[in-house]
């Protein structure tokens, strides 16, 4: 079939008339032995000058013809083996033109330039409201029995997965103790050494809201910055940031709330007007070409209006996403989640934001978190915040406990075989020295 696909075109190029030529009056017609042929090749496109004509013996016409015949054999397999690269090159081609578009998919993603990562896509119907002053909510009791099953379907999970370390923010905002800012800094640059690319410092917050991080300033302007890692810092304002990027901050982080009233309770307004807030901070931002990060808090549930709607979250968080944040860490800000509330959340998240450009944000009240992590990794979100030795909190959500342990997320994942570039014996080292600070067992 191929290679009548060649001679087609090899005819549809060339015409080639072989013909004996019987006139009587060629001399050498009336030898037996002997045969008189013609013979016309001429392009297509040309007139025909005329047949060629040749006399030689029959024995000696079949030698010429089995040459020409054999010659045409060899060319037609030359044609083939030259088609057979050129379908491999095409093929290569192919592929790199795939890997390219991928490749320039991502860079039209919004990224932090600091640690080069590409943004790399509720609560149980159960729960009732909870008034504030019942304290957390409990997990629903559908909770433990929804961990996930990993052995039959890992290959769903991420190859990669980054780290945000937010114990140094997070943890210590949390403190009774002020840790006093000499230890804040030997504990981020400890932090710096285990591989971490991402470590939320400090927040340039109101020091009368926040008075454990009221050293923001000291805290930037005395680590050890290292290449390649983000130094991010929380700001709730223009003035915040502005403050922030004076003492060398090159990342912030916005935070919003799914809760309205956690929001209040938080930041001291409205859900609409932090994010009118935060427009003049991410117009300050882009200006200043400083990446943003956005978190939403209460995505599974808070702790004074209860139960959040799936609905809620997915507008907070694509607000944020819109306005340019370059990824969206969906907070259990209380630890209330379970793995079934978690799905449900994100299944309607993921279709305002895509889910490359989602972190998730687990406290642990009720041991919950791993599984509810899992989950995330299952749906796609390949970010995960954490916090060394579990500390955390949030001073304005009640009863708010310890974020998930870092050093527990990257064993679960290290013992999944996914990569975190985090060497878990430096940070068990720099968890032992930040508990011993805050005499912690
Ligand atoms: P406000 O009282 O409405 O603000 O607080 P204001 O504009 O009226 O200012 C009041 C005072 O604060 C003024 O000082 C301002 O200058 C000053 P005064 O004139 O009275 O002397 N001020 C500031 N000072 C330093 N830095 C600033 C700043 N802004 C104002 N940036 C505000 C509004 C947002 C400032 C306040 O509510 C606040 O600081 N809230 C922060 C609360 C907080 O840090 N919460 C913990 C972090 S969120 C969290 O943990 C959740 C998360 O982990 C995710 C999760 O788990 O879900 C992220
Ligand atoms: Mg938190």
């Amino acid at each position: 079939m191929e290679n009548q696909e060649v001679r087609r075109v090899l005819s549809s190029e060339f015409q080639v008339h072989l013909r004996e030529h019987v006139s009587p009056a060629h001399p050498t017609f009336t030898h037996p032995n002997n045969i008189c042929w013609q013979v016309k090749v001429w392009p297509n496109g040309f007139t025909c000058s005329g047949y060629r004509c040749q006399t030689l013996p029959k024995a000696e016409l079949r030698k010429q013809l089995q040459a020409v015949g054999s010659q045409v054999v060899d060319t037609l397999s030359n044609l083939e083996a030259e088609r057979d690269r050129l379908r491999q090159t095409l093929a290569g081609l192919a592929d790199n033109n795939a890997k390219l578009l991928k490749q320039k998919k991502k860079l039209e993603k919004p990224t932090c330039p600091t640690c080069g990562w590409f943004g790399m896509d509720a609560l149980d119907a159960n729960m009732d409201p909870v008034p504030a002053d019942e304290g957390v909510p409990e997990a629903t009791e559908a909770a433990s029995t929804e961990v996930p099953d990993s052995t039959d379907n890992d290959e769903t999970l991420p190859k990669r997965v980054r780290i945000v370390e937010v114990g140094p923010r997070d943890g210590l905002q949390n403190e009774k103790t002020i840790v006093p800012t000499e230890t804040k800094i030997q504990f981020i640059n400890m932090l710096s050494e285990t591989g971490l690319t991402h470590i939320e410092s400090t927040s340039f917050v109101s020091p009368k809201w926040v008075p454990q991080m009221g050293d923001h300033d000291e805290v930037m302007r005395g680590l050890i910055k290292k290449p390649g890692i983000c130094y991010a810092v929380l700001t709730p304002n223009l003035k915040g940031f502005q403050a922030a990027v004076k003492a060398g901050a090159s990342e912030v982080a916005i935070f919003g709330a799914a809760s309205e009233l956690f929001s209040k309770k938080n930041i001291n307004c409205s859900v609409e007007e932090s994010l009118q807030r935060f427009e003049e901070v991410m117009k300050a931002a882009k200006k200043a070409n400083v990446p943003v990060r956005g978190y939403v808090s209460c995505v599974l549930g808070c702790p004074y209006e209860g139960k959040v709607a799936p609905e809620k979250v997915a507008h907070v968080a694509k607000s944020l996403y819109a306005m340019g944040c370059y990824e969206i860490s969906l907070g259990d800000t209380i630890g209330v989640g379970t793995p079934e509330g978690m799905r449900k959340m994100l299944e309607v998240v993921t279709k305002e934001v895509p889910v490359s450009a989602l972190a998730v944000h687990c406290h642990d009240t009720y041991g919950q978190a791993l599984a509810n992590i899992l989950i995330a990794l299952k749906m796609g979100v390949n970010v995960i915040d954490a916090s060394v030795a579990g500390l955390g909190g949030c001073p304005y959500a009640q009863g708010a406990p310890g974020n998930v342990a870092t050093e527990a997320v990257v064993s679960m994942l290290h013992g999944r075989g996914i990569h975190t570039g985090v060497d878990l014996h430096k940070l068990k080292i720099a968890g032992t020295f930040i508990c011993a600070a805050l005499n912690r067992q």
